[in-house]
């Protein structure tokens, strides 16, 4: 695809938020609190595949890093904790294996405003990265799919990486 989509990949605090609520375990549509619903009503026609392909730019140094370092590793572990745009956390004791949860904001064209959300395992040192598409926003409602990530650069000196995605899609 020709257009430029940047992803927004600005720092976040980082918030946890650990809740419980209990829910009434009640089943069945004669209960009266679901339906069927017949999906033009929610204007879902054909579902379509879609491959988008972003850059994704993990600047961590200079003056407006686009990453920030919040929950420094613990003494003795081999590979750091992090996080950028939504947040990566190292989840891995032997090798730099990251926990990624994401989001892929458009801001511009026919997807701007539309999220599409990636949650699954980064094996950095792996050529090609998959991880799931586990949904999205907007016009991704019900999406589903999967991205590859392959590193483009690293400057092993800074800690900067582009790395490309590639994005494949299903949704309305
Ligand atoms: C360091 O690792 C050892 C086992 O490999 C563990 O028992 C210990 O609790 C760790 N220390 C810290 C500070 O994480
Ligand atoms: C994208 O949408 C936002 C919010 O509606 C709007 O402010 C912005 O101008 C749009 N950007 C483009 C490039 O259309």
């Amino acid at each position: 695809m020709a257009r430029r989509i940047l992803p927004i990949l600005a720092s976040q605090l980082l918030v946890f938020f650990i809740s419980s609520f209990s829910a009434t375990p009640v089943t069945g549509e004669d209960e009266g609190f679901a339906r069927s619903l017949d999906r033009k009503l929610l204007g879902l026609k054909k579902e379509k595949l879609s491959h988008f392909r972003f850059y994704w730019h993990d600047i961590v140094s200079g003056r407006n890093p686009f990453a920030v370092q919040v929950v420094p590793p613990a003494s003795n572990a081999s590979s750091g904790f992090g996080k950028a745009q939504g947040l990566y956390a190292s989840a891995s004791q032997k090798e730099p294996g990251l926990l990624m949860v994401m989001n892929f904001a458009f801001i511009e064209g026919k997807y701007n405003g539309s999220t599409i959300t990636i949650l699954g395992r980064n094996s950095l040192f792996s050529a090609v990265r998959e991880m799931p598409v586990i949904g999205g926003s907007g016009l991704f409602r019900f999406a589903r799919g999967y991205v590859q990530a392959r590193t483009h650069t690293f400057d092993v000196k800074t800690g900067d990486a582009t790395v490309e995605y590639n994005a494949y899609v299903l949704h309305y």
